[in-house]
This record gives structure tokens, sequence and C-alpha cells, in this order.
């Protein structure tokens, strides 16, 4: 790139996987001589790294748009870009949608970031758009991560083939492929040897991974944790349709390595509504798959994501998925109204619900799981935990990290203590986030409960808000 030292500012919408892009994006960006800014009012290049799950995140990248048209008018040498999964969506809808966008960029296209932006740059250059799906199997990539800190992601698949009919990835990623085995096992080796402690493997439904050595899930998840010097090993997505008891036995006997928490997404609790989704299991499988999983990792930790208002979606039906929240005993439940989306199935279901149903719905559904979830973080309180140390805020002087089961836990501590595993007495559970205090090492070794601890509560009022 002939420009040097020019200034790039990435917002960033959606997943992990988006998440993981923009990460790519400066690293290769960063190799053209951009330096990343906080600011787009300090950026000679914007780009948008979008998402389109559902309505509302692709209102607020068009919003975000407008809100850059002074800064061209300012500046005419200012490049700004959309890209991810709102980009493989749109493509040159987006050129025709606002003239403030000089190139378009697709899931499967960032590679060739650095040449798009170049091109951008180029006099008389005429608008971009690059979003081609590359059909290439296995999927090859390595994982590029500016300061990979302590705990990262590591893509494992990319893409979904399993087309429930709410949903847009199958046509935003493509089709699902996934890394060699032993790439993965070398990249994560490399992200070791950069200071990393814990890994997320990551992928749209990682229970469906499959090597071209033949390797399945449960296969790259022992490998990982016998031949790696890993502390914790988590993963995410799974889908309940392929979550088995082989991959269930692997996280059993590698514990602790292996996290006791597992995100199993439901999106509903009524078998009717489950077919019309194409998620391929009954409510029925689900409590027993639920049941599976129990009786083989007794502590385990259930988080899950649930749909209201899908189409048809009866209120008898609604309450079934009511019922599920408060019987499986969810510690934490992401839920969304559903929201028609392009090339989708249901989006073209005549029997839509209507918005106040499906807003009604929601504030029902969070209603019922408050009470479940105050009932379920009591036991928390006093407990010790195993506390991974991520990072230190240097504003509040304190400590954050994660416990096995993926709670956040925030503490007054030493910033020399990052990147170590501490035991942390919990003062106060919240639903999302745990409160604590350090336990001394003399606490320890001594298992003395009402010495050694050290008197160290945090004072941060509305933390459970402002996080
Ligand atoms: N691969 C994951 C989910 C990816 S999307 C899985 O299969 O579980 C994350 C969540 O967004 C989904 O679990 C679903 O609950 C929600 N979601 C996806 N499409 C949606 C839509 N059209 N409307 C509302 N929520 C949606
Ligand atoms: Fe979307 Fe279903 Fe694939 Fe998840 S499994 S990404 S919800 S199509
Ligand atoms: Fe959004 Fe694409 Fe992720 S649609 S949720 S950024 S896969």
């Amino acid at each position: 790139m002939q420009d040097t030292n020019k200034r790039v500012y990435i917002s960033t919408y959606g997943c992990q996987m988006n998440v993981n892009d923009t990460e790519r994006m400066f690293s290769l960006l960063e190799m053209a001589n951009y330096s990343p800014v906080a600011t787009p009012e300090q950026a000679d290049l914007i780009i948008i790294n979008a998402c389109s799950i559902r309505e509302k995140p692709v209102h607020k990248v068009y919003s975000e748009v407008g809100t850059f048209r002074l800064l061209k008018e300012r500046n005419p040498q200012l490049r700004i870009g959309v890209g991810g999964c709102v980009g493989q969506q749109e493509k040159e809808n987006l050129l025709k949608w606002s003239p403030l966008i000089d190139f378009v960029f697709g899931t499967d296209s960032i590679d060739l970031l650095p040449s798009l932006v170049e091109k951008a740059y180029e006099d008389n250059a005429g608008k971009i758009v690059e979003a081609k799906f590359q059909h290439r199997s296995p999927y090859h990539i390595e994982t590029m991560v500016r300061k990979p800190g302590v705990a990262t992601f590591v893509n494992i698949t990319k893409g979904c083939d399993n087309f429930c009919t709410f949903c847009v990835v199958p046509y935003t990623r493509g089709r699902e492929k996934s890394r060699p085995l032993s790439h993965v096992m070398e990249d994560v080796k490399r992200l070791i040897q950069r200071g990393i402690k814990e890994i997320t493997l990551l992928g749209q439904n990682v229970n469906s991974y499959e090597s071209e050595c033949g390797a399945d899930f449960s296969d790259l998840l022992e490998r990982l944790a016998l031949e790696t010097p890993l502390e914790r090993i988590r993963f995410t997505t799974s889908h309940p349709k392929d979550f088995n008891q082989k991959l269930a036995n692997v996280m059993f006997r590698n514990q602790p390595k292996v996290c006791e928490y597992i995100h199993l997404p439901f999106q509903s609790g009524s078998t009717r509504i489950l077919e019309r989704m194409n998620r391929g299991y009954t409510r029925e499988e689900y409590i027993e798959k639920i049941a599976m999983i129990r009786a083989t990792i007794p502590n385990v930790v259930l988080s899950t994501d649930i749909i209201v208002g899908f189409p048809g979606e009866t209120e008898e039906e609604f309450l079934e998925t009511i019922s599920m929240v408060q019987t499986i005993g969810f510690e934490t439940i992401f839920a969304f109204k559903y929201s028609p989306r392009p090339f989708t199935k249901a989006a073209k279901f005549t029997d839509q619900i209507d918005e106040v149903v499906k807003d009604e719905r929601l504030a029902r559904l969070f209603k019922a799981y408050d009470v479940v979830a105050q009932e379920m973080v009591k036991r928390y309180d006093g407990q010790i935990l195993d506390i991974l140390v991520e990072d230190y805020d240097e504003k509040r002087g304190n400590l954050h990290g994660r416990s096995s089961q993926n709670k956040n836990v925030y503490f007054i501590g030493d910033k020399s203590l990052v990147g170590q595993t501490v035991q942390v007495k919990i003062t106060k559970a919240f639903p999302a986030t745990f409160r604590g205090e350090l336990v001394t090492h003399d606490f320890v070794t001594a298992g003395a409960v009402t010495t050694g601890l050290m008197a160290q509560e945090m004072e941060i009022s509305g933390l459970e808000n402002s996080l």
C-alpha cells in the first residue's frame, strides 16, 4: 500500500465470529500500515463489521453510517466500508442505499481487505463490492489476535448447514466447513506461546465439527485437553441434536481443564414450534439430553437461547417455553423476539405474531426467569471458586476473571495476578456477575474458614447494570 500511517476505525456488531473477524481485519490492515484509532473522527478509513441476525442490529448499522456524513464532507479522503454478515447479505444494495459507503465486502473476503482498501483509494475509484463465498473445503485460517491476553476464541468451523427456518446465518456465512484438526492444534500451541491460558472453540454448531482425518468434536476436545498445557477449554455453540454421550464423557473425564459449562440453545419449549423451526429435536428429546448431560457431568452449568413470538406461536406454546425455563434451571438465558430475516423460510410464514404480543411475551419470559435466576444464584454466596484472572481495571482497581462455570467475578487484587488462577470467595452473587474477595494462600493450605481472607470487599454500586 502506498500510503503510510493511515488510521482505521472499526465498529463491530454481532457475535464472537464478527469480533474475531475484526481482529483479523485490524491485523491485516496493520501489516498495510494502518494504525487503529478509538473514534471515527480520527480515522481515514472506517469499517463497519455488521451483524444481521435480527433487524435491530441492521438498523443500528444503517444509522451509524448516517452519522459519518459530516466526517465525509470534511474529509473527502475518508473511505467507508461495510463488511460482516450485512455486507454478505446486502452486497450492492448497500451502495444503492447510501452514497457514503465506498466498498462492501463479505464474510469470506476478509483476507482481500488490504487490496480492496487500496483500490478504494485509487483516483477515480468506483464503488467496490466483493462478497463471493469461497466454497473450498476444508476451512483454512489462522487465529489473528493482536493482543491475545489470557483467554481467546479459536474458530474451528465456519458457516452452518442446519437451516433453522428463522436464521440468516447459513446465508451470511455459507456452508459449514471444518478446520483440519492438526491446524487447530498448531494454532492453539502458537497462542499458548503468546501467553494464552484459556481458549473457547468457536463455531455455529461445534458439535458437527469433522476434521478431514475423521476426528469429531469430542476427539478434538480431548486432544487439546491431553496434548496442550491449556488451563481451560470452553466451546460454543452446541446444538442439542448433535450433543451426544461421547462428548459429555470427554467433558467429564477432562475436567477441570474442560469447563463445566454448556450453552445449549433450546429456542422453544413447544415441539410443534421446534418442528416449524427445523431444529431437529422435540421438547422431550431436549429434556432427555439435559438429563443425560447432568447424569454424566453432575455440576454442569447450563445457559440457553430462546426465541419468543415465532410465527404461529400460541399462548399455550409460549407457556411451554416458560415452563422449560422454570424446570431446567438455566443459569443464564439469552432471549429474543422473533425477527423475520431475508431468505429464510419463516419470514414467509403467513401467521406472523404481532409486535405487541412479542414484546409482552418477552417481558413475561424475563420476569419468570428473574425469579428462577435469583433463586439459583443464592447457592454461590460464600462459595470459593477458582478464578482465572483475565484483566485488571485501573480505574476501579479491581480484577476480573471467570470461574469454570463461566461466571464473571470481580474482586480487589494486585495486577500481577492477571494470568493466574486464584481462589475467590463469593460475597455477592447477582444473576450475571459476582463480587468476591481474594482468598490468600494461607487460607487455602490451612483450610480454615475464618482466617486468611483478605478483607477486600469491593465497593462498586450498580455493578450489575454497568457491565
Ligand atoms: N448457532 C447458534 C445460534 C446462532 S444465532 C445455535 O444454533 O444455537 C444466536 C441466537 O440468535 C440463536 O440461538 C437464536 O436464539 C437467535 N436468533 C437467530 N435468528 C433469529 C431471528 N430471526 N429472530 C430472533 N432471534 C434469532
Ligand atoms: Fe442458525 Fe440454526 Fe445454524 Fe444456529 S444452527 S446458526 S440457529 S441455522
Ligand atoms: Fe450476527 Fe453474523 Fe454472528 S449475523 S450473530 S455476526 S454470524
